[in-house]
This record gives C-alpha cells, structure tokens and sequence, in this order.
C-alpha cells in the first residue's frame, strides 16, 4: 500500500484546513445493511370466505408463480411487467383497493378480494382468475394481505347497506340525471359520460399517474364496470368511490333510495349495451323529462298564467345539459 495513512486522519487534516465547513464522516447508522438477509418469516395470515380459509403460506407458489411478474415479489406492484401497464398493477404494500363493499378509505372485505380475482378488472390487464379453485383464491387473497401492516392493525369495514332496486321508471332516470348534473359527475365523466368532461384531461392518481374517467359509452352489449357488472355494482362504485383515485364516494351525499336512480340514469348512458334502462327510454321515445321535484311541482303547471314558468332551483333544470349520445 502506498498510501498507508488512515483515511478518516486524511479527512481529519482537511477538517483543520475547512475549519468550521467540516463535515464529519457518516456513521455506520447511516450505511446501508450490505450483504444477504435472512428470509422474513411469513406472517400466519388467514383469509374468510364463506365455509373456506385461505392460509397465506399455501398462497405463496401461486402467488410468485402468477402475481409476481406485476405486482412484484414484494407486492409493491414494481413487478419486471410493470413498466409496461397502464393503468399500474396494485400495490399490496399501501392497502388501497378500489372494489370495495365498504366505505372509502376502509379496507376491503376478504370476499371483496376474493371476487375481485374471480372476476379480473376490465380495462386494465388484470387477468380473471377464475380457472383457479376458491381455496386457491382464498389463499391468495390471504398471502396478498401479508404484505401491509393495516391487515394486523384494523378491521376490513362493514359493508354498505344497498336498499332493494325499486322499479325502473321514466321517472327513476330523470331523477337519476338530475343527480349527474347537480353533483357534477359530469365534470369528469362528461355529459354524455363519454369520459371527456372539463376535468378529464387533468386528473392523476395517487402515484401521480394520469387517469382518464370511464367511458360509459365505449364497450358493447357485455360492457361491464371495473368493480362488477350488475345494477348493484354501480350502486356500490359511487357510494364508496375507487379508492387511490380521483373518483369520490357519495355516500354521505346520496340517500339510498336516490342513489338507485342514478343507476338507472348510468345504465342509460351506456349506449350500445341492451338494458331494462334502455328499453324503458325507448319506450319513452327516447328523451328523458326534466326532472320536477315533488315537493317543489306547482299544484298546476298549465294554469301558471301571468307569472311564466314555476321557479325551479338549479339543480331541478337539468333537461338540456346532459342527455344520452344518441
Ligand atoms: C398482467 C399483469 C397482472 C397479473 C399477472 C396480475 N395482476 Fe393483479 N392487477 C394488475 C393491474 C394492472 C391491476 C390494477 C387495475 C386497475 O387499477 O384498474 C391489478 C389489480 C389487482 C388487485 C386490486 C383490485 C382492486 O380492487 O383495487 C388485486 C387484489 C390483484 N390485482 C390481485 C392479483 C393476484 C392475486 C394475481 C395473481 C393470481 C394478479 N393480481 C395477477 C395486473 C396484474
Ligand atoms: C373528479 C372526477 C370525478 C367525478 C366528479 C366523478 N367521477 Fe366517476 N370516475 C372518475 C375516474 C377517474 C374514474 C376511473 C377510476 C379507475 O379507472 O380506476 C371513475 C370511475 C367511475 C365509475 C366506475 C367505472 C368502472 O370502470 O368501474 C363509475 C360507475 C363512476 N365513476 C360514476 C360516477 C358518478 C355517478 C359520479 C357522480 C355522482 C362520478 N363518477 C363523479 C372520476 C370522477
């Protein structure tokens, strides 16, 4: 060795000639822990669905064999494919789901998991698992849970409570477009629920990723939603909102029974798909009526003579902004 001085007195003599500038070398605190790691045991998660338990070491296999490639080995969804996929695959390490039956920012239930494997998530390239058995998904779903600390610390939240469908009315939809007009789905979703609203363009996750509103009227007659494709579905999307993204949850401002008629209106805004909704507005000759509140309706429209038409508050004018594409 040439140079046979220790390097922390070479750095010590430039202290001397830095003075008060000196900075000292970093302690081994701050160096990173070299070398290989013991395997982390894995925690005896379990998972409840139905009569079935899935237990987290018997999802393992499947989980590296079939999960990893996108959602990574430690679930934090930076597996080898992820680069490629838009929207990202999920990050298992921060417990954010966006097909939930609870309210936003609580964890999903096991069997929300559970039929979200079974069913994949249209437009992005989850696959559907439902080749796999349900011990197998009810294992995986265990495994998944592993990878966050919120699964030790909090219960998943209870399931919201969605009254029965009342019937699908004329009536029901004008209501149901009222609503999209006055809590400005249309902002994002656009009038039409194309996806193109005002808003549309600017909207990001939170990973910063932009994310495009969906499209009600793309896709043809087995167009189905993220979380589902049944009447209940839809309920539970808005009443919960898509959790990591700018989608909200209405549940503290839609009453149940309000919220059915939404359904109805959305169902009419996929266009190309064959529904009761559909039919229901045909039938109608094919426009929706402005909603009138009940409670606002004047004892005779007609016979409002002299004073022009019964004032209406804003959120009740709705009939020409926002109507289906067709
Ligand atoms: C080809 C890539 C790919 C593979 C393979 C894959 N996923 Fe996914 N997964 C995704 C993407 C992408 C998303 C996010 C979809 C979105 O945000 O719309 C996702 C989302 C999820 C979600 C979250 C759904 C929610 O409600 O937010 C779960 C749970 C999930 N995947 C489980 C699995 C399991 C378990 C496996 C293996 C059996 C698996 N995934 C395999 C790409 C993949
Ligand atoms: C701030 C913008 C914004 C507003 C306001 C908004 N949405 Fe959304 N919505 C989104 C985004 C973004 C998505 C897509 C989420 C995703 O792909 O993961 C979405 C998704 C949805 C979905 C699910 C589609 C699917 O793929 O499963 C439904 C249903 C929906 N919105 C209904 C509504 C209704 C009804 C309202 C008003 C009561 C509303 N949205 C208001 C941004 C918005």
């Amino acid at each position: 060795m040439k140079n046979s001085k220790p390097w922390k007195f070479r750095i010590g003599l430039g202290c001397l000639a830095l003075g008060a500038m000196c900075t000292l070398p970093a302690s081994a605190q701050d160096a990173p822990d070299v070398g290989p790691h013991p395997a982390q045991p894995l925690k005896p998660m379990e998972s409840h669905i139905g009569h079935v338990t899935g237990h987290a070491k018997d999802g393992k296999m499947d989980y590296r064999r079939y999960c990893a490639g996108c959602h990574g080995d430690q679930g934090d969804g930076n597996g080898e494919n992820a680069q490629w996929l838009d929207p990202k695959p999920r990050d298992f390490t921060i417990a954010t789901f966006k097909c939930r039956s609870t309210l936003t920012g609580t964890l999903p239930t096991d069997e929300d998991l559970f039929n979200t494997l079974g069913r994949g998530v249209t437009n992005s390239f989850m696959p559907v698992w439902n080749t796999f058995s349900d011990q197998q998904r009810a294992d995986l779903v265990a495994y998944i849970k592993t990878f966050s600390p919120r699964w030790e610390k909090e219960k998943a939240g209870e399931p919201i409570k969605i009254p029965a469908e009342p019937a699908v009315t004329i009536e029901s939809i004008a209501h149901g477009k009222a609503l999209f007009t006055k809590l400005e789905c249309w902002k994002c979703h656009g009038p039409q629920g194309k996806g193109d609203g005002p808003s549309a363009s600017t909207l990001t996750d939170s990973k910063d990723q932009p994310i495009r509103p969906y499209d009600f009227s793309a896709g043809r007659d087995d167009s189905r939603f993220k979380c589902g494709s049944t009447n209940q579905d839809i309920y539970k999307i808005f009443m919960t909102g898509v959790d990591g993204t700018p989608m909200p949850s209405f549940a503290d401002t839609i009453q149940p029974n309000d919220a059915w008629d939404l359904v109805h209106f959305l169902r009419t805004l996929q266009v190309h798909r064959h529904s009761k909704e559909n039919d229901v507005l045909k039938a109608a000759g094919g426009k929706i009526p402005a909603y009138v509140e009940k409670s606002q309706a004047p004892a005779s429209w007609s016979g409002n003579q002299g004073g022009g038409r019964p004032k209406l508050s804003a959120s009740v004018r709705t009939d020409d902004f926002v109507r289906p594409g067709r």
